[in-house]
Protein backbone atom coordinates (compact mmCIF):
# COMPACT_ATOMS: atom_id res chain seq x y z
CA UNK A 1 0.00 0.00 0.00
CA UNK A 2 1.43 3.30 -0.88
CA UNK A 3 0.86 6.60 1.56
CA UNK A 4 -0.67 9.20 -0.96
CA UNK A 5 -0.63 12.91 -0.72
CA UNK A 6 -2.80 15.24 -2.27
CA UNK A 7 -4.15 18.72 -1.46
CA UNK A 8 -3.76 22.08 -3.56
CA UNK A 9 -0.62 23.55 -4.02
CA UNK A 10 0.93 25.47 -1.36
CA UNK A 11 -0.21 22.61 1.53
CA UNK A 12 3.05 20.78 2.27
CA UNK A 13 2.94 18.03 0.40
CA UNK A 14 6.48 17.58 -0.80
CA UNK A 15 7.93 18.86 2.47
CA UNK A 16 5.66 16.75 4.30
CA UNK A 17 6.08 13.59 2.24
CA UNK A 18 9.79 13.77 2.56
CA UNK A 19 9.93 13.57 6.75
CA UNK A 20 7.22 11.08 6.45
CA UNK A 21 8.70 9.00 3.96
CA UNK A 22 11.80 8.82 6.18
CA UNK A 23 10.19 8.39 9.46
CA UNK A 24 7.98 5.91 7.97
CA UNK A 25 11.72 4.22 6.97
CA UNK A 26 9.92 3.57 3.38
CA UNK A 27 11.42 6.60 1.36
CA UNK A 28 9.47 9.34 -0.93
CA UNK A 29 8.88 9.85 -4.27
CA UNK A 30 7.33 13.49 -5.70
CA UNK A 31 4.98 12.89 -8.96
CA UNK A 32 5.85 15.78 -10.33
CA UNK A 33 9.54 15.39 -10.40
CA UNK A 34 8.62 11.97 -11.87
CA UNK A 35 7.21 13.50 -14.39
CA UNK A 36 9.84 16.14 -14.97
CA UNK A 37 12.62 12.90 -14.77
CA UNK A 38 10.90 11.27 -17.72
CA UNK A 39 9.93 13.77 -20.06
CA UNK A 40 13.84 15.63 -19.26
CA UNK A 41 11.85 18.65 -18.62
CA UNK A 42 10.34 21.19 -16.56
CA UNK A 43 6.27 21.02 -15.93
CA UNK A 44 6.36 24.64 -16.54
CA UNK A 45 8.08 23.75 -19.97
CA UNK A 46 5.60 21.28 -20.35
CA UNK A 47 2.97 23.37 -19.79
CA UNK A 48 4.26 25.56 -22.18
CA UNK A 49 4.56 22.83 -25.06
CA UNK A 50 1.84 20.89 -25.04
CA UNK A 51 -0.59 22.62 -22.06
CA UNK A 52 -2.26 21.44 -19.32
CA UNK A 53 -4.40 18.77 -20.95
CA UNK A 54 -0.67 17.17 -22.03
CA UNK A 55 0.48 17.52 -18.98
CA UNK A 56 -2.44 15.36 -17.61
CA UNK A 57 -1.46 12.50 -19.63
CA UNK A 58 1.92 12.77 -18.74
CA UNK A 59 0.59 12.92 -15.05
CA UNK A 60 -1.04 9.59 -15.41
CA UNK A 61 1.49 7.39 -17.46
CA UNK A 62 4.18 8.34 -14.01
CA UNK A 63 1.69 7.67 -11.70
CA UNK A 64 1.11 4.20 -13.39
CA UNK A 65 4.72 3.65 -13.13
CA UNK A 66 4.82 4.65 -9.15
CA UNK A 67 1.80 3.26 -8.10
CA UNK A 68 3.65 -0.44 -9.65
CA UNK A 69 6.34 0.20 -7.49
CA UNK A 70 7.42 -0.70 -4.12
CA UNK A 71 5.68 0.55 -1.32
CA UNK A 72 6.40 4.59 -0.27
CA UNK A 73 5.05 7.92 0.55
CA UNK A 74 3.65 9.77 -3.23
CA UNK A 75 3.17 13.06 -3.01
CA UNK A 76 0.81 13.56 -5.68
CA UNK A 77 0.44 16.90 -8.00
CA UNK A 78 -2.35 19.58 -7.09
CA UNK A 79 -4.06 18.36 -10.36
CA UNK A 80 -3.28 14.90 -10.06
CA UNK A 81 -7.26 13.89 -8.26
CA UNK A 82 -9.11 15.41 -11.51
CA UNK A 83 -8.67 12.42 -13.81
CA UNK A 84 -11.41 9.74 -12.67
CA UNK A 85 -8.67 6.80 -14.02
CA UNK A 86 -6.37 8.66 -11.77
CA UNK A 87 -8.46 8.47 -8.56
CA UNK A 88 -9.46 4.54 -9.23
CA UNK A 89 -5.30 4.02 -9.11
CA UNK A 90 -5.07 5.96 -6.32
CA UNK A 91 -8.11 3.88 -4.62
CA UNK A 92 -6.68 0.34 -5.78
CA UNK A 93 -3.07 1.11 -4.65
CA UNK A 94 -2.98 2.82 -1.87
CA UNK A 95 -4.77 4.80 1.18
CA UNK A 96 -4.77 8.94 0.33
CA UNK A 97 -4.52 11.77 3.49
CA UNK A 98 -5.73 15.06 2.05
CA UNK A 99 -3.91 17.99 3.42
CA UNK A 100 -6.16 20.48 3.85
CA UNK A 101 -5.64 24.00 3.93
CA UNK A 102 -7.94 27.37 3.61
CA UNK A 103 -7.95 29.67 0.54
CA UNK A 104 -6.08 32.66 2.91
CA UNK A 105 -3.77 30.35 4.00
CA UNK A 106 -2.71 28.61 0.46
CA UNK A 107 -2.46 32.28 -1.22
CA UNK A 108 -0.52 33.55 1.77
CA UNK A 109 2.08 30.24 1.22
CA UNK A 110 2.00 30.37 -2.76
CA UNK A 111 2.74 34.29 -2.36
CA UNK A 112 5.69 33.87 -0.21
CA UNK A 113 7.41 31.69 -2.18
CA UNK A 114 9.57 32.96 -4.41
CA UNK A 115 9.48 29.59 -6.76
CA UNK A 116 5.65 29.87 -7.37
CA UNK A 117 5.85 32.09 -10.30
CA UNK A 118 8.36 30.63 -12.33
CA UNK A 119 7.81 26.83 -11.46
CA UNK A 120 4.16 27.11 -10.79
CA UNK A 121 2.23 27.57 -14.38
CA UNK A 122 -0.89 29.40 -14.33
CA UNK A 123 -4.08 26.73 -14.31
CA UNK A 124 -6.69 29.60 -15.18
CA UNK A 125 -6.41 33.06 -16.73
CA UNK A 126 -7.74 34.65 -13.43
CA UNK A 127 -6.50 36.56 -11.12
CA UNK A 128 -4.25 34.66 -8.56
CA UNK A 129 -6.94 34.49 -5.54
CA UNK A 130 -9.79 34.44 -7.87
CA UNK A 131 -7.75 30.82 -9.32
CA UNK A 132 -7.38 29.63 -6.25
CA UNK A 133 -11.20 30.09 -5.09
CA UNK A 134 -12.40 28.91 -8.13
CA UNK A 135 -9.74 25.47 -8.41
CA UNK A 136 -10.58 25.02 -4.63
CA UNK A 137 -14.39 25.07 -5.14
CA UNK A 138 -14.08 22.48 -8.22
CA UNK A 139 -11.70 20.43 -6.78
CA UNK A 140 -12.02 19.94 -2.79
CA UNK A 141 -15.06 17.30 -3.39
CA UNK A 142 -12.24 15.20 -5.31
CA UNK A 143 -9.83 15.52 -2.66
CA UNK A 144 -12.67 14.56 0.01
CA UNK A 145 -13.93 11.53 -2.02
CA UNK A 146 -10.23 9.98 -2.24
CA UNK A 147 -8.73 10.97 1.35
CA UNK A 148 -8.74 8.40 3.78
CA UNK A 149 -7.43 10.72 6.26
CA UNK A 150 -7.67 14.73 6.23
CA UNK A 151 -4.97 16.28 8.03
CA UNK A 152 -5.74 20.42 8.54
CA UNK A 153 -2.60 22.24 8.11
CA UNK A 154 -3.38 25.97 8.42
CA UNK A 155 -1.92 26.24 12.06
CA UNK A 156 0.52 23.33 12.05
CA UNK A 157 3.88 22.43 11.72
CA UNK A 158 5.29 20.00 9.45
CA UNK A 159 6.37 17.90 12.13
CA UNK A 160 2.87 17.60 14.08
CA UNK A 161 1.55 17.08 10.71
CA UNK A 162 3.47 14.23 10.15
CA UNK A 163 3.46 13.09 13.84
CA UNK A 164 -0.71 12.82 12.54
CA UNK A 165 -0.57 10.82 9.80
CA UNK A 166 1.97 8.55 11.09
CA UNK A 167 -0.55 7.42 14.20
CA UNK A 168 -2.97 6.93 12.02
CA UNK A 169 -1.25 5.32 9.38
CA UNK A 170 0.20 2.92 12.30
CA UNK A 171 -3.20 2.67 13.64
C1 LIG B 1 -0.89 21.52 -10.47
C2 LIG B 1 -0.08 21.43 -9.37
C3 LIG B 1 1.37 21.20 -9.47
C4 LIG B 1 1.76 20.54 -10.80
C5 LIG B 1 1.17 21.30 -11.93
C6 LIG B 1 -0.37 21.36 -11.86
C7 LIG B 1 -2.33 21.74 -10.27
O1 LIG B 1 1.80 20.39 -8.39
O2 LIG B 1 1.34 19.21 -10.83
O3 LIG B 1 1.72 22.59 -11.94
O4 LIG B 1 -3.12 21.51 -11.21
O5 LIG B 1 -2.73 22.14 -9.14
P1 LIG B 1 1.98 20.92 -6.86
O6 LIG B 1 0.64 20.80 -6.20
O7 LIG B 1 2.98 19.97 -6.29
O8 LIG B 1 2.49 22.32 -6.93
Amino acid sequence: MHLYLSGYRGTGKSTVAELLGHQLGVGHVDLDREIERAAGKTVAAIFQEVGEAGFRQLETASLVELAQQTPRVIALGGGAVLAAVNRGIIERTGRCVWLQASEETICRRLAADQATASLRPRLTALPAVEEVRKLLAEREPLYRQVASFIVQTDDQSVPAIVERIVGWWAG
